[in-house]
């Protein structure tokens, strides 16, 4: 199969084909997402989790995500790369601009970033006319702990849920190409994807979106010290193999039996 581009992600919502996502670290793991036939790849800034130890994703830094997207694009032939912009990494455009070169020189091709307050609404239009794939993150965004008090659904109430509906259509009209959605109500995100110009990706956001992604450790199992929510699924035991599992995953969210109700919120 030919190797993915970003307008090929636009392509598949028209065609209704299910996008699939896992985070990668390294270079052996990146090998095996590829060989599974795993569209898209995340070096998420979850890697402070599950790759450093710490408690969140605040520590780490643009140095620290240039060197797993340089890892992880060594193993790549056909999946599309995407790296986080880590915190505060997107706090000024010239910022955002410095950080997501070294990341595509680095070899992702596209940069994900979190929220839509004005200043990142400026930051995904400075990228995006400056040729610089942007996937934007709405829902849980896990580098506003501090001030959400910790990790939890997100969009419950009327009002939060249309501010976020408010949120999705401007990443998109600022030129974000993909939009993660994370832990928000099945409803709300089926909704979401239903307007959303761009492919949404879920995690924790119910079989509605286009796409689905799931933190690499977590769907093998592995205690990675962080928590484990409710959408969380482990793969090993059907897949039986670290390939199998993510063949298991790929599968699953293709034919639509992944995330199920027990895996999503209400
Ligand atoms: O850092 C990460 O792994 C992420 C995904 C959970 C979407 O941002
Ligand atoms: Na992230």
């Amino acid at each position: 199969d030919a190797p993915w581009t970003v307008p090929a992600l636009a392509q598949a919502k028209r065609d209704g084909r299910k996008l699939v996502m896992l985070t990668c670290y390294d270079a052996g793991f990146a090998r095996t997402v590829d060989a599974a036939g795993i569209d898209l790849v995340l070096v998420g800034d979850s890697l402070g989790m599950v790759v450093q130890g710490h408690d969140s994703t605040l520590p780490v830094t643009v140095a620290d995500t240039a060197y797993h997207t340089r890892c992880v694009a060594r193993g790549l032939s056909r999946a599309l790369l995407v790296a986080d912009l880590p915190f505060q990494a997107d706090a000024s455009t010239d910022r955002a601009l410095a950080a997501s070169t070294e990341l595509l020189q680095a070899g992702a091709a596209m940069v994900k970033l979190e929220g839509a307050a004005p200043h990142k609404l400026d930051v995904i239009r400075h990228l995006a006319q400056r040729e610089i794939p942007v996937c934007a993150h709405l829902g849980l965004t896990p580098q506003s702990v501090l001030r959400l008090g910790g990790y939890k659904v997100q969009g419950r109430e009327a009002e939060a849920a249309r501010r976020l509906q408010e949120d999705a259509r401007a990443v998109a009209e600022a030129g974000a190409d993909l939009l993660v959605l994370e832990c928000v109500p099945t409803p709300l995100a089926e909704s979401i994807t239903r307007e959303s110009p761009i492919p949404t990706i879920g995690i924790g956001a119910g079989p509605h979106c286009d796409g689905q992604v799931l933190v690499l450790h977590d769907m093998l199992g592995l205690r990675s010290g962080h928590r484990r929510p409710r959408f969380v699924k482990d793969f090993l035991e059907e897949g039986g193999s670290v390939q199998g599992a993510m063949e298991a995953y790929a599968d699953a969210v293709r034919s639509g039996t992944f995330p199920d109700a027990a895996h999503s919120y209400a």
